[in-house]
């Protein structure tokens, strides 16, 4: 297995070890593993991606989350991220999936709104628009470090609470619909996430994060933004291009994320697991 890097001080493409030799092979597991730990970010190229294959190499890092109600693939292990309707047809831009479309391009972590939030998300790309529709990331665990030590210090417990229609409201009050509101109440999260394999500590924050126990809510939320600002400034940025055959893989407890516009006349279809 040979490890290239590519982002600014995270993130790697793995080469010599595909999908399918994790599915199959403990030892390639095992590497691939430690890269994830360590990196934060592994792209694999030019791989068979298939919904079964996807599934079969997600499942080796833990069990995988289900896809929450009131989204394409709800109750299976897929999320599917397209601006194409269950008929093949595009679907107009005022349309649900492009506004979630919208939502993912608020710099987030996938599920920290969630009981049980996310340890990885894997995304390949199945259909691609020709140009635009990126993903972009940067490293929550380098921006940690990057906090001066009064700051680390104040953060060190601090409780900050998420939820999912916290983001969505930033894109339109009713992108989560009632039923998605009753099933996801707030969560509350430390404000820094332990990495236990190596100790290295990340800033958990999100799109989906709004309040800090102990701090009146504008403060709060300046101290967010100001936060949120500080980890995506562009020198910290990783963009990734897609290609067909890319399969993506991130650690939530060390990543934000967001996906860029693209044409909305044209097909742009991802699909997501979820660990
Ligand atoms: C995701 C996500 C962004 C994109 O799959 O979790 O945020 O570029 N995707 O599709
Ligand atoms: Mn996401």
């Amino acid at each position: 297995m040979e490890l290239v890097p590519m982002g600014p001080g995270f993130g790697v493409e793995v080469k010599g070890v595909g999908i399918l030799d994790v599915a199959s092979d403990g030892d390639a597991y095992q590497a691939v593993r430690e890269a994830f730990e360590e990196h934060s970010l592994l792209l694999f190229r030019n791989q068979p991606v298939a919904d079964d294959i996807q599934v079969g190499f997600s499942r080796a890092f833990g069990p995988l989350e289900l896809t929450k109600v009131a989204s394409l693939g709800a109750g299976s292990f897929y999320s599917r991220l397209t601006n194409v309707g269950l008929n093949g047809e595009l679907v107009p831009v005022t349309d649900r999936q492009v506004l979630v479309a919208q939502a993912n391009a608020l710099w987030h972590t996938d599920s920290s709104f969630k009981k049980v939030p996310a340890l990885a998300s894997v995304l390949s790309a199945r259909v691609l628009p020709g140009a635009d529709g990126d993903t972009e990331f940067t490293s929550t665990r380098l921006a940690w470090e990057r906090l001066p030590a009064g700051l680390q210090a104040k953060l060190a417990d601090a409780i900050a609470t998420h939820s999912y229609a916290n983001s969505r409201d930033q894109i339109h009050p009713d992108l989560a619909n009632a039923e998605e509101r009753r099933a996801l109440p707030p969560v509350r999260w430390r404000m820094n996430w332990r990495n236990p394999k190596n100790g290295k500590r990340a800033l958990y924050i999100a799109s989906h994060a709004y309040a800090i126990e102990g701090m009146d809510d504008r403060h709060a939320r300046q101290l967010l933004a100001e936060l949120m600002d500080e980890t995506t400034k562009r020198d910290y940025v990783y963009v990734h291009k897609w290609n067909n055959g890319d399969v993506v893989m991130w650690d939530n407890r060390a990543m934000l994320h967001r996906g860029r516009p693209w044409d909305y006349s044209k097909e742009r279809s991802m699909v997501r697991t979820t660990i």
